[in-house]
């Protein structure tokens, strides 16, 4: 005889239904970067669309800008933390390799033997981690999602390169997805390209590094993120309008059914030019939070989310296109509506 397998009871939809967020206290503006890579003000404005970014101090680590940013999150959803069943943590910029960050967020929020592991897929972090969690929701495997994405790049910045030390910054925005009775997440569009490695990555392993200590003792040197800006600047431009059409055709609107366009904020220059091959309609939204809090990877999303939101741009419930894109070379993008705000 055959033995059946229970399985979860999946529910129909599910959404956002709340964000918080946390922007490290110290605010450093270009006038405090271009000294040491030969650059200006007016440069990294017009060739990147960044005025200012946050860079955190030694208490505002991952977990604990995580844990202020879900705290922001829980409120809003109006869900205390023993709701939650699975904890998503997206970042790159975690130093320690284990145990995960989530595992920790979790509990200094007070959850208990709730899961939790974190996702790492560059800049595309938070949106693979959405659809994971709007995915396990569906599915009937976890009621109440917690998704963050948070960055401390600043770690992992050489302060004398021209391409990246001007461009990564520091912050975490959080989320819960659960159930609804509408649909708040469309279907995941998403890809990678592993032969564009070396378009971003942290130029040698700690495997290479210790060995570099062993032979060179103090000339050794530590790994720093780099990048090839104008590879991926391409790469963005040509690539990623498919992705969003996509996004769109999988959840059956159009760029007419759009309030706001939410794309990672790396470089105000590719979102202009996504705007414009989409045909965007001027009424739509579209986020600028790169202006005043840099490109902040896996947390730029709910980041510029939340600076739409704040600033009245957008409202809840309006429908946004978000995109991810960077390292790996990753992306992810999806439909979503805009959840409520702490
Ligand atoms: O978040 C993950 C995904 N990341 C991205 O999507 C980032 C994508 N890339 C970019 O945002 C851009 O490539 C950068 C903002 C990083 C660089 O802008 P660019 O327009 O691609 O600059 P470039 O590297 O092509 O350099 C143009 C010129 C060069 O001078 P010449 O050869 O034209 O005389 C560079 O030497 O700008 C010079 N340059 C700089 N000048 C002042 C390069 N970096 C700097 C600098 N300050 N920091």
């Amino acid at each position: 005889m055959t033995i059946d397998i229970a399985t979860a009871v999946p529910v129909r939809h599910a959404a956002i239904l709340g964000l918080g967020s946390y922007r490290p206290r110290r605010v450093v503006p270009n006038a405090a970067i271009v000294d040491r890579i030969d650059s200006s003000d007016e440069w990294i404005k017009t060739r990147s669309g960044i005025e200012a970014r946050h860079w955190a101090e030694a208490d505002e680590t991952i977990v604990a800008m995580s844990t202020a940013a879900a705290r922001g999150a829980l409120k809003a959803a109006e869900l205390a933390p023993d709701q939650i069943d699975l904890v998503i943590l997206a970042t790159s910029s975690q130093m320690v390799l284990g145990p995960s960050a989530g595992a920790i967020i979790a509990t200094e929020l007070g959850m208990q033997d709730t899961a939790a592991f974190d996702v790492s897929a560059g800049c595309a972090g938070f949106c693979y981690a959405l659809a994971n969690a709007a995915n396990q929701v569906r599915a009937g495997q976890a009621r109440h999602v917690l998704v963050i994405g948070t960055e401390r790049l600043s770690d992992l910045l050489d302060q004398s390169d021209r391409t990246c030390a001007f461009i990564f910054a520091d912050g975490s925005g959080a989320v819960v997805v659960g159930p609804s009775d509408v649909e708040g997440i469309g279907p995941v569009s998403w890809g990678s390209d592993g032969s564009q490695t070396s378009a971003i990555k942290q130029d040698k392993d700690f495997a290479q590094y210790f060995a570099e200590v062993e032979e060179l003792g103090s000339d050794s040197v530590r790994p720093y993120i780099r990048m090839n800006g104008s590879a991926v600047f391409r790469w963005a431009v040509t690539n990623l309008e498919k992705g969003c059409r996509n996004a769109l055709d999988l959840a059956g609107v159009t760029v007419d059914d759009l309030d706001a366009f939410v794309p990672h904020q790396a470089n105000s220059r590719i979102t202009d030019a996504l705007a414009r091959v989409l045909g965007l309609p001027d009424r739509v939204a579209v986020a600028r939070d790169i202006t005043t809090t840099g490109n902040t990877s896996a947390a730029s999303i709910p980041l510029a989310m939340e600076q739409l939101l704040r600033s009245g741009q957008s409202k809840p419930g309006d429908v946004a296109l978000v995109l991810g894109f960077g390292a790996g070379l990753a992306y992810a993008g999806q439909v979503v509506r805009l959840p409520k705000t702490a």
